[in-house]
């Protein structure tokens, strides 16, 4: 799941070129965003044709957003909301700094930085929304708490989320999809709606780069939206669990390998195909052995 470069592309020279849109310090902003990304002047032009005086009208986070297509696009739509894109691989913030160069936008700029550590760039309520679209699974035990859904990060973003802030997940995998629901739940957010197929209910929303990709192989898009309820009294971080966890008892029923767990989905079915070979179970195997690769 590693950006992959394009021929002939140095990253140095890129950030440097595109270093008007990628801040690679966001803490010296923090509680000022809204007012130091103004542009010199000072007034936002508004999606209705009116202007907004001295700063954005809101300030949206785009955590782990890749390449860019997602938060640029939604710039566009919506010039008086400023859009910061947030990720910790530098060549993805040198492709979404030129992608933000090249469309002459205003209102969106790229923060190179570590996602765990995202309540050192804003203030407290400062976010209005959260956009998680299609964040790194971590499918294995040990990597859980780098997952950017994990409870401990979910009551992070309490912090930074305005009153009635919303947090927004995108993901083609169930198993963080209901991971993510259980990890909500700990940290005290109540879940506004949740959606099966996302693609279907909002044909209109700005797609994100891994969406249009995996999408294209057959994915249905799982999403949700959430916003904090009242904070648990004693949080105490969740168990560390596997996404395997979250897999049907029945491999057959599952028509769709989420991104990252194509090895594990194929080791499950050998085991099962060889079990059965054996005369050890009474099902045949799933669905064939490795037809997930
Ligand atoms: C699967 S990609 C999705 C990219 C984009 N949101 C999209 O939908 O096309 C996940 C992205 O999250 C980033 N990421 C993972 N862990 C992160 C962290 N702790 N802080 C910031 N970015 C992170 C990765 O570098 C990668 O670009």
């Amino acid at each position: 799941m590693h950006a992959r470069t394009p021929k002939n592309f140095v990253l140095e020279e890129n950030l440097e070129r595109y270093a008007d849109f990628i801040e690679p310090a966001p803490q010296g902003y923090a509680g000022r965003w809204a007012e130091a990304c103004c542009p010199i002047g000072g007034a936002v032009a508004r999606a209705d044709g009116a202007t907004h005086p001295g700063r954005f009208r809101e300030v949206r986070l785009d955590l782990g957003c890749g390449k860019g297509a997602f938060t640029v696009e939604a710039a566009r739509r919506e010039p008086d909301v400023l859009f910061l894109g947030m990720d910790d691989e530098p060549l993805c913030m040198a492709r979404a700094g030129g992608l933000a160069a090249e469309r002459g936008l205003e209102n969106v700029v790229f923060l190179a930085w570590d996602g765990h550590r995202v309540t050192e760039a804003f203030a407290p309520g400062e976010l209005a929304r959260i956009y998680l679209n299609f964040p790194t699974p971590f499918p294995r035990k040990r990597q859980a708490r780098l997952r950017l859904t994990d409870a401990a990060c979910l009551m992070a973003y309490r912090r930074i989320l305005a009153p009635n802030g919303t947090l927004r997940l995108k993901t083609d995998s169930r198993p963080l999809y209901l991971f993510t629901l259980e990890e909500l739940a700990a940290a005290g957010y109540k879940v506004l709606w949740t959606s099966g197929d996302a693609r279907e209910d909002f044909p209109d929303d700005p797609a994100s780069g891994y969406e249009d990709r995996l999408a294209a192989n057959g994915a249905k898009v799982l999403a949700l939206e959430a916003t904090p309820g009242p904070a648990p009294l004693n949080f105490s971080p969740t168990p560390q669990r596997g996404l395997v966890e979250y897999l049907p008892q029945d491999l057959a029923e599952l028509d769709y390998v989420p991104l990252g767990m194509e090895g594990t989905v194929r080791n499950m079915r050998n085991r099962e195909a060889r079990l059965w070979a054996r005369g050890r179970k009474g099902n045949g195997p799933a669905d064939g052995a490795g037809k997930a690769s």
